[in-house]
């Protein structure tokens, strides 16, 4: 069988965050995660501790692991073994209070293409069961912040790489979630877009999400 070593790094912001109590739980507490796809060794034994409120990244070549690890966070593929708390809730026998508190923007786009920028968001709020006048007021204040209210009106469907990729960030964030999931969240933007996320997710840290 095909095994590979553990190639993901992981890393943290550099700011040195510090737990408002010492004896806090982590907020995501991954012990063992393996994902094996027949021969494949996707993730091979991954340990980690994230507190609340702290920003850390995956880095490793492609094929690593990255999109498995979050997937398998996020409820939508089964681990082979280990396991995997967020927020206490241990993601197999609890998935649907583990997708209530995240906000995910996956590799890949998933919007309807046939509906607009803005009927996304309105759709995905609608999802997370959001009341309708909050669910104006965020989509409004996520179209602003990311300067989208031109393409917000345009079916996806047109949208460049780039746009998908800013509309997936809005869909992650519209329900306020306290943590963010984000797969290569600047691939194919421009260097302002670029920028600008970076900007939106380093405010997210300010606000105390985990992402
Ligand atoms: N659904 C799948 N079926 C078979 N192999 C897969 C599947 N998803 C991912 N893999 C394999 O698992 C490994 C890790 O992939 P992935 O998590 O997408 O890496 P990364 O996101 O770090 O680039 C790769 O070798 C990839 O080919
Ligand atoms: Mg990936």
């Amino acid at each position: 069988m095909q095994t590979k070593e553990q190639v993901i790094e992981f890393s943290k912001t550099q700011t040195g965050f510090k737990p408002q109590m010492p004896t806090a739980q982590p907020e995501i507490i991954v012990k063992g995660l393996v994902k094996k796809f027949g021969d494949v060794q996707a993730v091979n034994g991954l340990n980690l501790e994230i507190y609340k409120g702290e920003m850390s990244g995956f880095l490793g070549p492609n094929g690593a692991g990255k999109t498995t690890t979050l997937s398998m966070l996020c409820g939508l593929l089964a681990p082979t073994s280990g396991s995997a708390q967020i927020a206490g809730f241990d993601i197999r026998q609890k998935p649907q209070k583990v997708k209530k508190l995240i906000g995910v923007c996956p590799q890949e786009a998933a919007v309807f293409k046939f509906l607009t920028g803005l009927e996304n968001l309105e759709l995905f709020g609608n999802l997370h069961n959001m009341d309708k006048q909050t669910l104006k007021e965020r989509a409004a204040a996520l179209v602003e912040q990311a300067d989208f209210a031109e393409a917000a009106k345009r079916k996806t469907k047109g949208y460049s790489g780039g746009m998908m990729r800013q509309l997936n960030l809005m869909i992650a964030l519209m329900s306020d979630p306290e943590i963010v999931f984000l797969d290569e969240p600047t691939v194919g933007m421009n260097a302002r877009a670029r920028r600008r996320t970076w900007q939106q997710i380093a405010a997210l840290k300010d606000q105390g999400k985990t992402c």
